[in-house]
């Protein structure tokens, strides 16, 4: 028996951080060392279009940025493929197809796009469609789990709507994927922790390549509260309960057993041991610099095993929809 494929995707979009190491690429690596699996690991570069102010001058770098991001957190690529979205043009061919059968009211509903759009007079059609590349990227390898943080859940219901609708309209062409979210699916932001860790945030942010000295200044100020116990109640403590679930991610530590380590104890303490953590459990991300000519030939070898199963399923698809 083949193992299950896995598949999973980080946009180029600037410098990686916290919540998208805890959300996706620790677990990444996670999956891959389980041996469970056939992974695959890609740069959307194309989702990444979408942003309308992306600057073309800084997108071969930010390419090259998530795939070194990918390796230094583990991603062997002896063991798993990773590849460039855009090197596999079968991808936008299949968001086509998956452009003609979803509805654009299905579309307008999802969260991502209404929180993108909101308040704004223009926007370009890819931030609406963006799920359906999303979902070609899934199907086009037959990918059985996908890990995603908790703000790609509804895209994946999507996919795997459109696989069924598909598959029922068709002929059995897609499998449907199942999303693999991690105990934090959603990292909040340090200075509002009403809301989750983003790049559009910066200052909420602990991005995977700060300098230990900022890592500890991040987390030292970051926005708690005034009561200074360290227990977890994400509704009335949302600051302090999301530096317990970072501590317990980067430490393997109960957050009742951190309750219990840091009852009487104020924030300053527990702050200060966060941050050591976190400098360590970051150090791979300044430390480790692949050589560029290592990594342009792990993606040279991702991209032809993807091109191989994403021709094949294409051809596939095309058969069915009568275009072959
Ligand atoms: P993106 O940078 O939007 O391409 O996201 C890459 C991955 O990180 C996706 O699986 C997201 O779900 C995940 N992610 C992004 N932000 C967070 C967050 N604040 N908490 C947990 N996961 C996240
Ligand atoms: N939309 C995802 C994000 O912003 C990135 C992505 C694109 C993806 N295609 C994917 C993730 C396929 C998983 C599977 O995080």
């Amino acid at each position: 028996m083949p193992k299950p494929i896995l598949i999973s995707g980080i946009q180029p979009t600037g410098r990686l951080h916290l919540g998208n190491y805890l959300g996706a690429l620790r677990n990444f690596v996670e999956l891959q060392n389980s041996g469970k699996y056939q992974c695959l690991f890609f740069v959307a570069d194309l989702h990444s279009l979408t942003a309308a102010d992306f600057d073309a001058a800084k997108k071969q770098e930010e390419i090259l940025g998530v795939a070194r991001a990918y390796l230094a957190a583990g991603v062997d690529p002896k063991k798993s493929s990773v590849f460039v979205q855009s090197h596999i043009a079968e991808s936008s061919e299949l968001a086509w197809v998956f452009n003609t059968l979803a509805p654009v009211g299905e579309l307008e509903r999802m969260t991502q796009y209404k929180d993108k759009s909101a308040g704004r007079e223009s926007v370009n059609v890819g931030l609406l469609t963006y799920p359906l590349l999303m979902a070609a990227d899934i199907l086009l390898y037959d990918a059985a789990v996908v890990p995603v943080g908790e703000d790609q859940l509804q895209h994946l219901e999507l996919t795997r709507t459109l696989a069924r609708k598909f598959n029922n309209r068709f002929g059995d062409t897609f499998v449907e994927p199942q999303p693999l979210m991690t105990k934090t699916p959603r990292v909040m932001s340090l200075t509002d922790p009403s809301k989750k860790m983003s790049k559009s945030l910066p200052e909420g942010c602990l991005f995977l390549d700060d300098s230990p000295a900022d890592v500890k200044k991040k987390i030292m100020r970051a926005v708690t509260d005034s009561d200074s116990k360290v227990t977890f109640d994400p509704v009335q403590k949302a600051g302090v309960s999301n530096l317990l679930l970072i501590y317990e991610a980067l430490s393997g530590k109960s957050v009742a057993s951190l309750e219990k380590k840091y009852a009487g104890k104020g924030y300053g303490q527990f702050k200060a041991d966060l941050a050591d953590l976190a400098v360590v459990a970051l150090a791979p991300f300044r430390e480790l610099k692949p050589k560029t000519s290592n990594l342009k030939a792990a993606l040279a070898a991702g991209d032809r095993k993807a091109k191989k199963l994403a021709s094949a399923k294409m051809k596939d698809a095309k058969k069915k929809l009568g275009l072959l």
